[in-house]
């Protein structure tokens, strides 16, 4: 009994599962033509590239009546790709660094449908990694930084990289670093001209190598300018036009202006969440604009995927527009003009009231006023003469009041 977690870390035995299996399915389907004889995998161009070669089957020569031509399967990662040929080799620069698969089967297509099995052959992923995240950023013409994390410190990590057509690889020649480490590698030249890079798929190769323990480590890399485009955000301008607001940008000036389309978002005072326009092919976009409101907008460009795969971040926000204070809209008029006049006729109310207490003072119902004949002497004395303290004036006028 093997325990799941055995096996899973012995990529060995799951390729040669898989080998079965495309075994099995294959002599159950036809199995007909006999396989392409001493399939092997040879490294060239200094390691970045592999040459594929094979013999033809046995007891098979075009003379008779099949026109044998070969079917290679390139499995790097979770992509699959499918390639025929007639001849006897197959020359690649894959991405190495999850590994690669081959497999390749005879078939004939004159006569009968017959094929062979498949045989293969691959390059497993490296056991030990010096690095992880490696990821590059084509960000101008002539210009691009790979970056990656470290995993176990690796004193001596030298980067190379290399290009089709170039003689040798070359050093890093000036890589960046992060707080001390080595975290990146800044790469110019020509190769990296984008009108160079525009119509084709060129690569660029990595060999990030190291010593750790005892053993010297190679991790080998391949990232494609076109797919890894992040030129700097795009400068946005606003003008005012009649009822709309007029945006203005400059394509990235990186590959070609076609590649590109833009996208930009805006919020207004009132509304913080951003709202998307419209997709743009062009430089310039408008907005409605209502001149109530301050605008905030943002625009950036992306990489369309015919081209390659890529985007700027979003431009700096460009405000438009001062914040008016609120208009009397119509519903804010229906809530307070009735508000005003309630108040109003309080206010009116109480005026009144005091007013009629002033020119129509009221006038001491008969019944409620108790005269007080008996303690008339008391209060009003012979002799009256009020106590000498502030308040005797009052006390004066507010009795006779009270009566
Ligand atoms: C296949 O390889 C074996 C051993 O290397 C060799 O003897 C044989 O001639 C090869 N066959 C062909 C068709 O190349
Ligand atoms: C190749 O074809 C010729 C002519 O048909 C035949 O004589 C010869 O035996 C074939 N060779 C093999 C290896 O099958
Ligand atoms: C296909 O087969 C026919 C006869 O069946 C033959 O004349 C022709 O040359 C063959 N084509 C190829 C490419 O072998
Ligand atoms: C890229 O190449 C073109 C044509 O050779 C050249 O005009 C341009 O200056 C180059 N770009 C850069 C950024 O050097
Ligand atoms: C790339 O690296 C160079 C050199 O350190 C640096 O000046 C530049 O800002 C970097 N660009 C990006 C987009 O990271
Ligand atoms: C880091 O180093 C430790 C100890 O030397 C080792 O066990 C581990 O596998 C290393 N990790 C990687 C990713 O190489
Ligand atoms: C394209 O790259 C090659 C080197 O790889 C260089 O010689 C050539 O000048 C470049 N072309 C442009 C237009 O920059
Ligand atoms: C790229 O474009 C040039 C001319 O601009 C052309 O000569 C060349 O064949 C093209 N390369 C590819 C791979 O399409
Ligand atoms: C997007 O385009 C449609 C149709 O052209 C238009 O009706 C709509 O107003 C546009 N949206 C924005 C936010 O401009
Ligand atoms: C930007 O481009 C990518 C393809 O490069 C695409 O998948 C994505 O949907 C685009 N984004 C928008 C908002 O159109």
């Amino acid at each position: 009994m093997m325990g799941r977690e055995t096996f899973s870390m012995h990529r060995e035995w799951l390729l040669i599962l898989n080998f079965w299996i495309a075994f099995a399915s294959e002599t159950s389907k036809t199995g007909m033509l006999p396989p392409p004889r001493n399939l092997s995998l040879e490294r060239r161009n200094h390691n970045f590239c592999l040459r594929l070669s094979w013999s033809s089957p046995e007891g098979l020569n075009n003379s008779n009546k099949c026109a044998v031509h070969y079917e290679v399967v390139e499995k790097v990662g979770q992509n699959e790709e499918t390639q025929t040929t007639e001849r006897l080799f197959f020359e690649r620069c894959p991405s190495l660094e999850s590994g690669v698969m081959y497999s390749v089967k005879a078939k004939c297509n004159n006569g009968s449908h017959m094929e062979s099995k498949s045989v293969t052959q691959g390059i497993l992923a490296p056991k030990e990694e010096l690095i992880r995240n490696f990821d590059c950023i084509y960000y101008a013409s002539e210009a691009m930084n790979c970056t990656w994390k470290t995993m176990n410190e690796t004193e001596d990590l030298q980067l190379s990289y290399w290009y089709e057509d170039q003689p040798a690889p070359e050093p890093c020649k000036l890589y960046l670093f992060e707080q001390g480490v080595k975290m990146g590698c800044h790469l110019s030249g020509k190769f990296l001209n984008h009108s160079n890079l525009s119509n084709l798929s060129s690569a660029v190769h990595f060999d990030l190598s190291g010593t750790q323990g005892t053993s010297t480590l190679n991790n080998y890399f391949q990232r494609m300018p076109r797919d890894n485009v992040r030129p700097p955000p795009p400068q946005l301008d606003i003008f005012h036009e009649y009822n709309s607001l007029n945006l203005k940008w400059k394509d990235p000036g990186l590959l070609n202006a076609d590649c590109w389309d833009y996208l930009y978002r805006f919020k207004t005072n009132e509304f913080q969440d951003w709202k998307m326009g419209n997709v743009s092919k062009t430089t310039n976009d408008k907005l409605v604009y209502d001149v109530q409101y301050q605008y905030v907008v943002q625009v950036k460009a992306n990489f369309t995927n015919r081209c390659g795969c890529g985007a700027t971040d979003w431009s700096l926000e460009k405000r438009y527009g001062q914040p008016k204070p609120p208009n009397w809209s119509p519903h804010v008029v229906v809530i307070t003009i009735p508000v005003l006049f309630t108040i109003a006729a309080i206010i009116c109310l109480i005026f009144i009231k005091k007013l009629r207490k002033l020119i129509l003072p009221e006038i001491p119902n008969p019944r409620i006023i108790k005269i007080p004949w008996k303690s008339e002497k008391t209060m009003f004395p012979d002799h009256f003469i009020p106590p000498e303290d502030d308040y005797s004036k009052v006390k004066i006028l507010k009795e006779p009041l009270q009566l």
